[in-house]
């Protein structure tokens, strides 16, 4: 039985040596020193033994036991050690990895131009509001002037939805909204969407933006009028910039005018850009009709007002020179990543 217990030593401690993780060392374990293990069953013989030896037996037995499991413990630690620095190998950071590119966003360029419209406004004391995009016809003609049969209801350029209601086919509408809801003085600006039935070409789009711009006041004069949109004109394209009043027709007011900047391209001196004019021309302007201000709650005796209303659109294909319309829709990066 020594010779026995101490080959099973011998053995145990090969395999303990060999164990390459602390699962097989796990088994080892079991296989010699379990309640079916090699040692449990070696000194279930000693009842065979003659009585004197079976202590020399025992001790012996309990001594295998001991430095086993001092091997055990000894390797256990090792393949513990070799695991956690396998882990942390594996976890390492490497700092020669190419980097995930954080693609920021910015403004579209119709905003950029419309932050810079409202921020020169601002500074005159306008507020900006907003009105409905779905209309109904009083508020996007009758209220605005246009009566019936008037061109500007036709089919052709205004989209019509059901039961009288249409896409603003302006900004306009607002104009008759605010003053429903706010007595003057009145000093407000409307930019948002607008719809007409046209083809999209360079120049046409079925949506596109526009800028109203409303005051109403005691004393309002034509004067106001030309020296703000001068202002306006003046921030967004230089100080250089120089504005011209054209008479023109719109049903809601009265006078009109179509107005002009000299042109940015040759300063005013006439180019290809401006057909030779020195001119372009850039929005429609005029001082508020009387049934406009009537149909607001506004007493035209009173008060007058001036109104304009400008292209978002055409304002930021000229100011970053974009020769298409289309472009401010089509949300292709290799455009819109040029702003
Ligand atoms: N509503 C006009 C259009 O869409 C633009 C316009 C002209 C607005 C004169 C105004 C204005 O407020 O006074 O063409």
């Amino acid at each position: 039985m020594k010779d026995q217990l101490t080959a099973l030593r011998l053995a145990a401690a090969a395999r303990i040596e060999e164990a390459a993780d602390t699962a097989s060392l796990d088994a080892v374990r079991i296989a010699y020193l379990g309640k079916k293990g090699g040692l449990t069953a070696i000194l279930k013989q000693m009842g065979r033994l003659p009585a004197q030896e079976r202590p020399v037996i025992g001790q012996l037995g309990n001594e295998v036991k001991v430095a086993i499991e001092a091997l055990l413990h000894a390797r256990g630690e090792e393949l513990k050690a070799d695991e956690t620095a396998k882990r942390l190998a594996g976890e390492t950071l490497d700092i020669t990895m190419p980097g995930k590119e954080r693609v920021l966003g910015h403004k579209h360029p119709l905003s950029i131009v419309l932050d810079e419209v409202k921020e020169i406004f601002l500074g005159m004391g306008f507020s900006v509001a907003s009105g409905p995009e779905v209309e109904n016809e009083y508020y996007n003609f009758t209220a605005l002037n246009i009566p019936e049969g008037h061109t500007a209801r036709d089919d052709q350029d205004t989209f019509y939805t059901t039961d009288g209601l249409v896409l603003r086919s302006a900004t306009s509408p607002a104009q008759v909204r605010y003053m429903e809801q706010h007595k003057p003085p009145i000093r407000v600006l409307v930019p948002g969407r607008v719809y007409r039935q046209d083809t999209p070409d360079a120049t046409h789009s079925p949506l596109f933006h526009q800028i109203e711009g409303l005051v109403v006041d005691e004393g309002i004069t034509m004067g106001h009028l030309k020296s703000t949109l001068d202002l306006m004109l003046k921030g967004l394209y230089g100080e250089s910039t120089r504005t011209r009043l054209r008479p023109h027709y719109f049903p809601f007011t009265e006078p009109s005018a179509e107005v002009d900047v000299s042109c940015f391209r040759c300063g005013g001196v006439g180019c290809p850009f401006c057909k030779g004019e020195g001119w372009v021309e850039l929005l429609g302007a005029g001082m508020v009709h009387p049934n406009v201000l009537r149909a607001g709650g506004v007493d035209p005796e009173k008060y007058s007002g001036f109104a304009f209303g400008v292209g978002l659109d055409r304002l930021t294909l000229i100011r970053f020179q974009i020769d298409d319309i289309r472009l401010l829709f089509e949300n292709d990066m290799r455009f819109l990543g040029q702003f």
